[in-house]
């Protein structure tokens, strides 16, 4: 059976996973979060003290942990973990350890996985180039780093958290930085993709701009 795939990548607070959750809810398919999966695994293996320079160690944590993913629920090693893969610690650390190809290769797997049994919205960074190249929409979604840190801002403020605007335009930068020079899968438009600029524009009126284009490329 062939599934539908749509593709969102981009950089941080460009407002793929808001974006990807509604239009996955519009569309009645499935939402995949892949980011989520690079926190959590981020999340275990700073929990469980691993030396943040020891590849070997992180690779075989990654080998041996079970991660599922259904819509926003995410179960790491059968465990229910929420907010805790949102933390500011595992915000500074996943863009290391996402550069690690074979961790890369096992996430990738069960991403495709899920792409193979279901239609499906995914949001990440390599969606487009590498996860699901035969995607049949891919959007490239990005928005000014004033806008996007801006966006976060007001996103923690409602959460009640500590914010400092300018700590996290620097810390978004950091990480788009370390997301788009990495060797492996780095965050790069595919060729075959639509850039969308989000600055300005509301939750509704992109999603109603990708709808525009899903009808007209599908
Ligand atoms: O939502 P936010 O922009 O904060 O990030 P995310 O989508 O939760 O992704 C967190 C991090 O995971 C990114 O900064 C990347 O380092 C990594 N990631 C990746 O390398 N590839 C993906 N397909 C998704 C996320
Ligand atoms: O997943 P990504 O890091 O690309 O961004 P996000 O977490 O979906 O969006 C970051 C914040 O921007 C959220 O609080 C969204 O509600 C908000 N947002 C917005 O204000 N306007 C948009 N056009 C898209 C997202």
């Amino acid at each position: 059976m062939n599934h539908l795939q749509i593709a969102i990548d981009g950089p941080a607070g460009a407002g793929k996973s808001t974006i990807a959750r509604k239009l996955a809810k519009n569309l009645n398919i499935t939402y995949v979060d892949t980011g989520a999966m690079y926190r959590a695994l981020t999340y275990k293996i700073l929990k469980d003290k691993i030396e943040i320079n020891n590849i070997d160690s992180i690779i075989e944590t990654a080998k041996n942990t079970n991660i599922l993913l259904i819509e926003d629920e995410l179960y790491l090693d059968n465990q229910h973990i929420t907010d805790e893969i949102r933390s500011k610690e595992v915000t500074h650390y996943v863009s290391y350890i996402a550069q690690i190809p074979e961790l890369r290769k096992i996430l990738v797997e069960l991403q495709k996985k899920i792409a193979d049994n279901n239609s499906v919205v995914m949001d990440g960074r390599d969606i487009g180039t590498f996860v699901l190249p035969n995607a049949n929409v891919k959007i490239f979604l990005t928005a000014s780093i004033e806008e996007r840190a801006y966006r976060r801002y007001n996103e923690l403020l409602l959460k009640d958290q500590p914010v400092n605007l300018q700590e996290i335009k620097k810390s978004i930068e950091e990480r788009d930085k370390i997301d788009s020079q990495r060797d492996y899968a780095p965050l790069v438009k595919a060729e075959d993709a639509i850039e969308l600029d989000t600055t300005g524009l509301s939750i509704d009126e992109v999603i109603e701009k990708i709808i525009h284009i899903i009808h007209r490329d599908k």
